[in-house]
């Protein structure tokens, strides 16, 4: 509300939402009632980010590839969904969670240890009240970035960024400490393939949900032996990884 006062106070005409915590609040459909252009998704649309179960009903209903998952809001679901997956297998709690929702557990131990302290304890609140189940994907990881406008989408840059803490990658997932681009892996067939089989459905899909979306698609990705598919989506630039794709845009953004 401090914002929105602030808005108005000062005669913004042109609001950019950077951080996925006002975007998960509404601060776009409030930009929207006053009348001020807004980059950045409605509540609604930041659900690409804040649910990763919508995000998965989203990619189904687009046919976007992505990781096998099953969601599960108690222990005993959990056990019960677990060992079809094998190992490793990765653990995520539904909901924001800044990079702590994630855990890629090696062992059968770890994903119930993961799994009790989202579900049971709710080491991350109410974020972690319903998780996924998610297959483990092996390959490179690449995070692309394209604006949209409800409709069109248009490719702007991609980038790979250093998730884990300490040195040789020791420690857990972070929201990321560090991002490099443009990474030598990608060539104009990859992104064209991303835009056309990721990008571009997830647009449709939101758009036909009544959830278009308004800002920039961040699509974390895995570069897999059958082709790229989807780890997540965030609906707004990524930090630090916009900081070294900014520099490299020739035009005005
Ligand atoms: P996320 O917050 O969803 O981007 O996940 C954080 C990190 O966990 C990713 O950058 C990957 O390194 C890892 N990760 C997430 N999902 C998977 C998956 N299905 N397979 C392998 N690694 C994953
Ligand atoms: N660097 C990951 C993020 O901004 O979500």
């Amino acid at each position: 509300h401090s914002i929105v006062n602030a808005v108005q106070e000062l005669e913004v005409g042109f609001v950019i939402i950077g951080p996925e915590e006002p975007l998960s609040l509404g601060l776009a459909d409030e930009m929207a009632k006053l009348g001020v252009p807004c980059f950045g998704p409605s509540k609604s649309a930041a659900q690409i980010e804040t649910s990763k179960q919508w995000a998965k009903a989203i990619m189904a209903a687009g046919n976007v590839p992505t990781g096998r998952s099953v969601a599960v809001s108690n222990m005993e679901e959990a056990l019960a969904a677990l060992d079809p997956f094998g190992l490793p297998v990765v653990i995520k709690a539904d909901g924001l969670a800044a990079g702590k929702g994630v855990v890629v557990a090696q062992t059968r131990a770890e994903a119930v240890e993961a799994l009790g302290s989202f579900l049971t304890d709710r080491a991350l609140g109410e974020a972690g009240a319903l998780c996924l189940i998610e297959e483990y994907l092996d390959g490179s990881e690449l995070s692309v970035f394209a604006l949209c406008d409800g409709k069109t989408t248009r490719l702007i840059s991609f980038a790979c960024d250093y998730k884990r803490a300490y040195d040789g990658d020791a420690g857990l997932n972070t929201g990321g400490m560090g991002a490099y681009a443009p990474p030598a892996i990608v060539t104009p067939k990859l992104l064209e393939t991303v835009m056309r089989t990721i990008v571009d459905p997830t647009a449709a899909a939101m758009d036909a949900a009544g959830a278009p979306m308004c800002g920039d698609f961040y699509a974390g990705l895995m570069l897999t032996a059958s082709g790229p598919k989807v780890i997540e989506f965030n609906c707004r630039f990524g930090d630090p990884e916009i900081q070294v794709m900014l520099p490299l845009l020739d035009g005005d953004l």
